[in-house]
């Protein structure tokens, strides 16, 4: 009826679907989920409940969660490996809980869950209770049931999330990490004071500068509508850039239904490259500078077999241009921060590429927005 569509208008804000207006909600989220917790130049996370010896005794972490959490949780180990030189292990809930992996007094267990009801995440943060670790949950609803079984939250403050497919959430999700192997490799002596100081400097810029991206949203939109019949459409990078392959990928496949592939940049030789056919999509992700050469060489590799390739990468990367047949520059930021600002030209084609094929984007087939089965 007239009202119920009047209802609903106003819940989304004017926008056409939530997932739409959740990803124009994440330079919010990521300003909520910084701000309470930087003081005086400093990063102070009280609900960690760990003290400086605390937090000198890690001697690794392990990550665990599912879907898109889990790609936070993959980028997250390059970040607390780089930074702050602990070794983290990042692990698929459903994978973990079977395994039985070695836990010791020196691991710190982290969960990442939107919901804070998926059955896997809650199963293996109980296994890890019962063995005696330390388990730190960082979990968007309020109140969970692993915000309630955490021996610690931290709450990432994205607020309600209504899309099957998260956006907002999982861009909290990474400040929370962000801050958490800051203050880690701070306390640890891996970070300067000064280094501290400028990382709190890049980190405030992010909402301006995924406020711009979210800008663009007309010209991804006419890049998108070129591939709506696409069969398959593949992703690649390396390090960081992987990880956020991963998560281009599922968006697009989440909410499309086209098949979709994220490989890391080195291995498409070993198998994907055989799929590559005339005019395929191939999305390469270049962020990290030290790796531009090689996934440069990777995306040659697929164009010489007839893909079109799509490259998002860093404002100073003009030299990508010799590869790629269409470029998404990103602005400057911190090397371990630009996963943040990738994600958003990746979520956008996904978004577009779905609403083009007349999908209902908000309420993917076949999915869920919690799954609290296992
Ligand atoms: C479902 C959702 C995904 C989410 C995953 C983990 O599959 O559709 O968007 O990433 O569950 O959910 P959680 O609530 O634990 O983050």
């Amino acid at each position: 009826t007239h009202i119920d569509w009047d209802v609903n208008a106003a819940e989304k804000g004017g926008y056409e679907h939530f997932m739409l207006k959740e990803m124009y909600e994440q330079p919010k989220a990521i300003m909520d989920t910084f701000s309470p917790r930087l003081k005086n130049g400093n990063i102070v996370i009280e609900e960690l409940g760990m003290s400086e010896e605390d937090i000198r005794s890690i001697r690794k972490i392990m990550i665990v969660a599912c879907g898109s959490a889990y790609h936070t949780g993959m980028t997250s180990k390059y970040v607390f490996e780089g930074l702050a030189r602990i070794p983290v292990e990042v692990d698929l809930a459903s994978e973990f809980r079977y395994r039985n992996p070695i836990l010791d007094e020196g691991t710190l267990l982290i969960v990442v869950s939107q919901s804070g009801e998926t059955a896997d995440t809650l199963a293996a943060l109980r296994e890890a209770k019962d063995k005696g670790v330390r388990v730190l949950g960082i979990v968007n609803v309020v109140g969970s049931s692993i915000a309630r079984e955490a021996d610690n939250v931290m709450y990432t403050w994205a607020g309600p999330e209504i899309a099957v497919a998260t956006t907002k959430a999982y861009s909290a999700q990474l400040i929370s990490l962000y801050l958490l192997a800051m203050k880690f490799a701070h306390v640890r002596g891996e970070l300067s004071d000064k280094g501290l100081a400028d990382m709190i400097e890049e980190l405030k810029e992010l909402p301006t500068q995924v406020e711009m991206l979210l800008n663009n949203k007309n010209k991804i939109q006419k890049f998108a509508n070129r591939y709506l019949a696409a069969k398959s459409i593949f992703f690649i990078g390396r390090g960081i850039d992987y990880a956020i392959s991963l998560e281009g990928s599922l968006k697009l496949k989440e909410v499309s239904y086209i098949h979709s592939e994220a490989y890391a940049a080195g291995e498409l030789k070993h198998g994907t490259i055989s799929l590559i056919e005339e005019g395929t999509l191939v999305c390469s992700v270049l962020t990290q500078e030290e790796l531009y050469k090689k996934t440069i060489s990777n995306m040659v590799e697929v164009k010489t077999r007839g893909a079109f390739v799509m490259a998002v990468t860093n404002v100073d990367n003009t030299e990508v241009e010799k590869a790629a047949d269409y470029v998404i520059y990103l602005p400057k930021t911190n090397k371990y921060f630009t996963n943040s600002l990738a994600i958003i030209p990746l979520q956008l084609f996904g978004y577009y590429v779905a609403v083009g094929r007349g999908c209902d984007v908000d309420k993917p087939r076949n999915l869920a927005k919690s799954v609290t089965v296992e």
